[in-house]
Formats: structure tokens, sequence, C-alpha cells
């Protein structure tokens, strides 16, 4: 992945492409050629938009409606400084902008790292009330990441440590190589989890793993992680991609409003009772009723053939 063609500046986007239906409204526009790159077993385009220690990659032709979220701070192991987290700001702020996007895949090209959470050096020169804002722009911006619209699908080969865990916590799925290595570490610090590790872990794993993982720090492997259901799979080591993209594909081929709404039916859902829950799926399904897509599957069944959703 390293070696794309330079862009300058942090927010490059490419215009006149139909996979770029959609773009952020302050966005620079600048040519940079199309990226042929082998996805799994395909050839896929690559659309390069944001650069810097956060890109954005959108997949076209078949894989159109894929986008590829890359953090790349190598010298840092991907540590979330300042720049780091303006990356992931913008990205993500890209990505919730983007009408075209179906499904959001997030890792990391450096070698054995997905993130090793904040970056402790620019901690040490943070006043308190610097600490206490960082903080909490970065539980916001990964309830960000958590709201975007359609799924994501973090895949972590090496370390997730702290934040880094975190971000993937707000992922709505996690797939592993067998080598990762999960922790919250913030405890040996003398601090907490403060962007939504304390809340999100116990909510995945349950309250007692959750707490023990808190407590101690423990680092744990992708094998245990998919044992207490932290991650969705753990794979052979360097393959996790390969696996989220299957995900990705498969999700890709689904109808895409259909998907955005069992989306925010689970979320909105599990945060209520069941009668409100069940409230909040009719809502969802609803907005479904009138969908030229809805008709599209069912004409797609009778008449034997793969249906070709619009998102309309
Ligand atoms: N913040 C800032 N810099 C970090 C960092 C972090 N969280 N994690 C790693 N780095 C830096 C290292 O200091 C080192 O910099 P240097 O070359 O100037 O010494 C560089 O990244 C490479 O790290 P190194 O430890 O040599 O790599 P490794 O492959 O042996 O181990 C990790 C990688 C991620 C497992 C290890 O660096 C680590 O445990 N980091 C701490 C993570 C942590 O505790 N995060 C929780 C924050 S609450």
């Amino acid at each position: 992945m390293r070696g794309f063609p330079a862009l300058i500046g942090r927010s490059i986007f490419r215009s006149s492409s139909h996979d770029l239906r959609s773009t952020h409204p302050t966005a620079a526009v600048a040519a940079a050629p199309p990226l042929l790159r082998r996805i799994g077993s395909r050839r896929a385009l690559i659309i390069q938009t944001l650069s810097g220690p956060v890109r954005i990659e959108r997949l076209s032709d078949s894989d159109s409606g894929i986008i590829e979220l890359k953090l790349d701070r190598p010298e840092a192991k991907n540590a979330i400084g300042k720049e780091m987290l303006r990356g992931l700001q913008n990205a993500i702020e890209t990505i919730g902008n983007d009408s075209s996007a179906n499904v959001v895949v997030v890792s990391s090209s450096v070698p054995k790292v997905f993130c090793a959470g904040a970056d402790l050096k620019e901690r040490k020169l943070m006043s308190a009330s610097e600490v206490q804002q960082f903080v909490n722009s970065l539980r916001s911006t990964f309830s960000s990441l958590e709201a975007l619209s359609v799924p994501t699908v973090a895949v972590i080969e090496g370390a997730a440590l702290g934040g880094g865990l975190e971000m993937a916590l707000s992922c709505d799925l996690r797939v592993c190589g067998e080598e990762s290595t999960f922790s919250l570490p913030e405890t040996g610090l003398a601090i907490i989890p403060g962007a939504g590790g304390t809340q999100r872990l116990p909510r995945i794993v349950g309250r007692s793993a959750a707490k023990e993982l808190i407590f101690t720090g423990r680092r744990i492997s992708g094998k245990e992680a998919v044992s207490m259901g932290l991650v969705n799979y753990c794979v052979p080591a360097g393959e996790a991609h390969h696996k989220a993209l299957q995900i990705a594909r498969d999700i890709n081929q689904k109808g895409p409003l259909a998907i955005r709404m069992a989306k925010q039916a689970i979320n909105k859902g599990l945060e209520v009772d069941m009668p409100s829950a069940l409230d909040a799926e009719e809502e969802c399904y609803d907005q479904l009723l009138e969908t030229q897509d809805r008709l599209e599957g069912l004409a797609a069944f009778a008449e034997k053939r793969k249906p070709s959703y619009l998102g309309k």
C-alpha cells in the first residue's frame, strides 16, 4: 500500500468519477490516477481520496460501495495523536457524507499493528485540561464512527491496544488474525479507558469479562478474543483483511437501504425496552416499504435472477 502517488494536502478528492457521487463539501478537488490493486482474488480499481495518517480508498467496479479506511502512521504504530485524530474525524465525516458508501472496512497499513492507542509521547506534553479535551474529542470521534449509517468492519492484524481497541469496538464487526493481541492497558497508566471502552467492551463481551480485562489490562490473543465474542472471526495471520472483504462483499450485495435500516433498528432497539425496540423496528421497516429496491427484490425472486439494487 505504501508507494501510492503522493497527494498534496490533507483532503484531496478526485472528481468526475461515478465512484464519487458525493464528496466532502469543503474538499479541494485534484486529479489523481486511479490505482489497480489485487483485492482478494479480484483486481479492483481504487480511487484514493484522503491522504495523511488516515486514508480513504473507494473500491470500484463490482466492489463499488465498499470504502476502505486505512490507518497509516508507521513511525508511531498508528498511535493516535492530534493529527491522527483530525484525520479520523475528516475520514468519518467524508464517509458519512458519501451516499455511495455501503460498507466500510477499517484496517491498518502498518504491519503487525492495528493501532497502539493514544499517542503517549504527545500525551506527556499535555496539561490536564488538554488531555481532557483530547479524550473528549476522541470519545466523540469514535461515537461518530459507531453512528455511521453503514456497517463498519475492523480488520485487526497485530496489536489493538487502548484507544486502538476502543476504535475497533466502535465498529459493527471485528475480524482478526491469529497473531493479534488485544488489551485495554489504561489502568496500568493510572487512567481508565476514556474513548468508550468502559461502555462498549461490557456491552460486547459481558460485564464480568470486561471488568477482568479492564482491571488487569491483560493482553489476550485473537483466539481468546473470538472465544469471548470480542471479535466475529479469528483467521490465520495475514488473512483478516481478505475475510473482512468477503464479509463486506456479502453486505454490498444486499439492499443498501435495508442494511442501513437493519443497523439502525438493532442499535436503537438495544438501548430501550422491548416494546419501544419493536416500535423502532417498525419505524425502520416502514421506511423500506415505498422503495424501488423492495420491488426489485420481489421481481428478481420471481424471475429467478440476481437483484440489482439502486439504493432507492
Ligand atoms: N504512543 C506513542 N508512541 C508509540 C506508541 C504510543 N501509544 N506505541 C508505540 N509507539 C512508538 C514507540 O515509542 C516507538 O518509537 P521510537 O522508535 O521512537 O522508540 C515506535 O512506536 C515503535 O514501537 P516499538 O515498541 O518499538 O514497536 P513494537 O513493534 O516492538 O511494539 C507495540 C508495538 C504497539 C506493541 C508497543 O509499542 C506498545 O505496547 N506500545 C504501547 C501501547 C499502549 O500502551 N497503548 C495504550 C495507550 S492508553
